[in-house]
């Protein structure tokens, strides 16, 4: 019976002194963890203080034991972020960066004529690496350029071994009777490839026409071709309205379409007109009529003011309109002063 009684205040007591003895939920320290983590610990058990992953501690980590006390041990834990690789320059770019710690980004750019070979951005891992690894700039090149059917490289020179660099340029030319469309200047550009390069295409014309009243010279093949020439001429008494040589385009018609026009025949006998600036006698200067295309001016009177002006005509395609303010004098009207001796108004 006293056993019993013995036993049970035993019990009591130990129950009381352990029930007393607990140590509470331990400090929080910063980037730390600890395992097992609780509300509250026996006397006796065990927690472990360790840095999170990216963080370190000089000491590496704590062990603790729950002491009689119920009070933790002086944690002197501390736990610093890992230090990544110094990367602050990049050769020909530049780097925007915080720090180099766990876990900060650092970005990168580069120069004008060079491109980044690697990301943009890196990040500092719990490792304490740079995560992708570390761009580089690398100068843009471009290979030779392909060169377009028809064509052929006239300019061209790399300038990084076998390649070019970024805004360099090449020129191309089309073969004989040919004709570019596009640019023939092609650049090296940022992306490391060339400009849209032109198109050389074949160009033919047809066979020129005669004109009426003249003739066409042109050379005698099957075809004629982009640059191909034809000259013209007129018939006695026509004259070429237009280019003497005409050339084959590059849109596959020709550059003009000369023709011939016909002189005129002077119902006028005798005058005195101004040509290109000068006071000459329309029957000697135009003996054989006039040429398509002349201008002349006739003398006309004011009557009241008692002074003259002049009118302009020209010979179109075989006809001329006399101004009507002309009056031609007989050659026995002695006694008429013609208009171009009178003073001009
Ligand atoms: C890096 O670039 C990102 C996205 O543009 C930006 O949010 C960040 O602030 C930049 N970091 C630095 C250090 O400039
Ligand atoms: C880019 O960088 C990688 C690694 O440094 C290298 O192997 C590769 O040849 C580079 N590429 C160019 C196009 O420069
Ligand atoms: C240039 O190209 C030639 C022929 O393809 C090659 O033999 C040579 O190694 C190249 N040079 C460079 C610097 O790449
Ligand atoms: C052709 O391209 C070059 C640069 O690539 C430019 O300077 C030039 O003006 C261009 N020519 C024409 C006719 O567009
Ligand atoms: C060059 O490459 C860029 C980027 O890949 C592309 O957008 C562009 O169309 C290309 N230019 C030519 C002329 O192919
Ligand atoms: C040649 O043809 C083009 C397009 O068909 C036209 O615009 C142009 O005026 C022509 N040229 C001549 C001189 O006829």
């Amino acid at each position: 019976m006293v056993s019993a009684v013995l036993i049970l205040f035993l019990n009591f007591l130990c129950h009381a002194s352990v029930a007393g003895r607990t140590c509470p939920q331990p400090e929080d320290i910063p980037f730390a963890e600890v395992v097992p983590f609780k509300t509250f610990y026996l006397t006796g058990e065990q927690i472990v203080y360790s840095c999170k992953p990216g963080y370190v501690s000089r000491g590496g980590m704590r062990r603790f034991t729950c002491p009689l006390s119920g009070v933790w041990p002086i944690n002197t834990l501390k736990c610093t972020p890992r230090v990544c690789p110094f990367a602050g320059l990049l050769e020909n770019g530049a780097v925007r960066y915080t720090t180099f710690e766990y876990p900060n980004t650092v970005n990168f750019s580069c120069n004008p004529g060079f491109y980044l070979n690697g990301t943009n951005s890196a990040k500092c891992t719990e490792e304490g690496k740079w995560s992708p690894e570390l761009p580089v700039c690398a100068p843009i090149s471009c290979s030779p350029p392909p060169i377009p059917k028809f064509a052929t490289l006239s300019i061209y020179k790399p300038t990084a071994g076998n390649n070019s660099l970024y805004r360099d340029t090449a020129v191309f030319e089309c073969l004989p009777h040919h004709a570019m469309f596009g640019n023939g200047t092609v650049t090296c550009t940022a992306y490391g490839n060339w400009t849209a390069l032109p198109e050389c295409r074949e160009i033919k014309c047809p066979f020129p026409s005669r004109p009426d009243n003249g003739f066409v010279n042109y050379p005698a093949k099957q075809a004629l071709l982009y640059k191909d020439k034809a000259t013209y001429g007129c018939h006695d008494t026509y004259t070429l309205d237009g280019p003497e040589e005409i050339e084959c385009t590059k849109l596959g018609n020709w550059s003009a379409q000369p023709s011939c026009k016909a002189s005129c025949k002077l119902s006028v006998k005798k005058a005195t007109v101004l040509y290109q600036g000068e006071r000459v006698k329309l029957q000697e200067q135009f003996k054989n009529g006039m040429l398509h295309g002349d201008k002349v001016s006739f003398f006309c009177k004011n009557k009241e003011k008692k002074c003259s002006y002049t009118e302009e005509a020209q010979c179109i395609d075989g006809t001329i309109e006399i101004p009507k303010c002309f009056k031609e004098h007989s050659s026995l009207a002695f006694w008429k002063t013609d208009a171009s001796d009178v003073k001009p108004c």
